[in-house]
């Protein structure tokens, strides 16, 4: 399919200079619509519409930069070229400063032209497919809170729904920042218990000694500390959903417990006498794939086949990358709005950045890196200087080295390090084993549990 020209106006009072710029930007594959003065000019930029305006600043009526603020008021993102025969600095920054593309003096300098229209071009297919995305998230791209329009995440979007409807308790897998609180909330909203609480409790952030309180909680006077009672999480999000955030990292006693909980059994507050029972629909996450954490200990295999009624897998951000461009132009407006700015979109060497890196931390490390880029912006653009340096110059791999975000488990850093390290040793285990000072039979048993053979 041929793609329309892109429509240039060119405002100029010299018909010489008319002429040979027609020619040009003919020849360039350009559409070209002509003015002789500003106010013409004006007029036209609203039935023509054009997506570039060349322009002439010096002219009677209406000037260059009178025409620059006019077109900036109706399109704020339509790219000025501004063309003088006095090589004027103090007009060029004005210009530049008002919002112009460029700047070019007299006599024109055909082929810097021809690359500032080619690099507005690009700029102009950038920016159409960004309101695209755009409109497609005010359509909504994705299922509640998340937001993702591939294949695998349609597939885990209808799963979700499917789930939804039943009572039985999920299992939501999933390498960290991909997404499995975002699942579980939905899975709340989409389920006849949405009006009421939904709780999460992360056994991985809360200390030890502190869990069991937290979850069942306690009456005043239970341990040292307990000043006053305090309602546990299960009694917190009775009638509702309670999703138990990185259960492989519950103490082992602990899963027993609320093994019985998921059993049928009541509840009682540490220090309690009276039981109770609740009312609440469980929902566990693990960042291990769940069998692997069973097999090394991690999680009890009674409470894994109690939880893993429905399992759910929420698949790293490698392995749906088309969604890049559509998650990064929504973290774009996020942070639009939090930091009261104005980014429209990635300029394309941006956005190819960000299809090439390979994500190891996934949408919060994507979230992470256009927050930091929004700001660093400020302007209409993120330009590739804008992405952290690990994005801009991602190391090639079975180097020496590679790069992880702060935020990635430790569990995830070894995985990730041993199979690069083996990589680099020519998949020769014992040699592996060697550089990572551990014995060959550990090493083998690490990649059983990555699922690697
Ligand atoms: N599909 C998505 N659409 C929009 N935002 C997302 C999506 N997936 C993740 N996020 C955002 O990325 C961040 C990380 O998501 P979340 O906390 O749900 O990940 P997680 O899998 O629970 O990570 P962890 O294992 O580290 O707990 C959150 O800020 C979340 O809002
Ligand atoms: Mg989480």
């Amino acid at each position: 399919m041929a793609s329309t020209p892109t429509k240039v106006l060119l405002v100029d009072d010299d018909p010489d200079a008319q002429d040979i710029m027609q020619i040009y930007l003919g020849q360039w594959g350009f559409q070209v619509r002509i003015a002789s003065n500003g106010t013409e000019a004006r007029d036209l930029a609203d039935t023509y519409n054009p997506d570039i305006v060349i322009s002439d600043v010096v002219m009677p009526e209406l000037s260059g930069l009178e025409l620059l603020r006019c077109l900036q008021s109706s399109d704020p993102g339509r790219p000025v070229i501004l063309i003088t025969g006095y090589s004027s600095v103090d007009m060029a920054v004005e210009a530049m400063k008002e919002g112009a593309q460029d700047f070019l003096t007299k006599p024109l300098d055909y082929s810097k032209l021809k690359s500032i229209l080619e690099a507005a071009r690009i700029d102009l297919k950038v920016r159409k497919e960004s309101q695209e995305l755009s409109t497609q998230l005010e359509r909504g791209a994705g299922f509640g809170p998340l937001v993702g329009k591939s294949r695998v995440m349609k597939e885990l979007y209808k799963l979700i729904k499917t789930v939804a409807g039943s009572e039985a308790p999920v299992i939501i897998s999933g390498e960290s920042g991909t997404g499995k609180e975002l699942v579980a909330r939905s899975l709340h909203d989409q389920s006849a218990r949405s009006k009421e609480p939904f709780i999460a409790v992360n056994s991985a952030a809360i200390p030890q000694d502190l869990i069991e309180s937290e979850i069942f909680g306690h009456e005043k006077g239970a341990f040292t500390g307990a000043i006053a009672e305090h309602p546990g999480c299960f009694e917190l999000s009775n009638r509702g959903t309670l999703l138990l955030d990185e259960i492989a990292e519950m103490p082992i006693l602990l899963q027993s417990k609320l093994l019985r909980v998921l059993e049928g059994s009541k509840i009682r507050r540490l220090g309690g006498v009276k039981e109770f029972s609740v009312d609440v629909r469980v929902i566990a996450s693990t960042n291990q794939n769940p069998r692997h954490a069973v097999e090394s200990g991690n999680l009890r295999e009674d409470l894994y086949f109690r939880l893993n009624v429905f399992s759910l897998l929420v698949p790293p951000l490698r392995e749906h990358k088309d969604d890049v461009p559509l998650l990064a132009q929504y973290f774009i407006q996020q942070f639009n709005q939090k930091h009261s700015l104005h980014v429209e979109a990635l300029r394309e060497g941006a956005l190819k950045m960000l299809k090439a890196y390979s994500w190891p931390g996934n949408v919060r490390e994507l979230k992470n890196a256009m927050e930091r880029a929004v700001i660093m912006a400020r302007g209409n653009w993120i330009e590739t200087s804008h992405l952290p340096p690990y994005i801009q110059n991602p190391v090639a791999e079975d180097t020496s080295s590679f790069v992880l975000p702060l935020g990635v488990s430790a569990a995830r850093a070894q995985k990730e390090l041993i199979l690069r390290t083996l990589k680099k040793a020519g998949n020769n285990k014992a040699e592996a084993a060697r550089q990572l000072g551990l014995d060959v039979k550990t090493i083998l048993k690490k990649l059983k549990s990555y699922g690697v053979h």
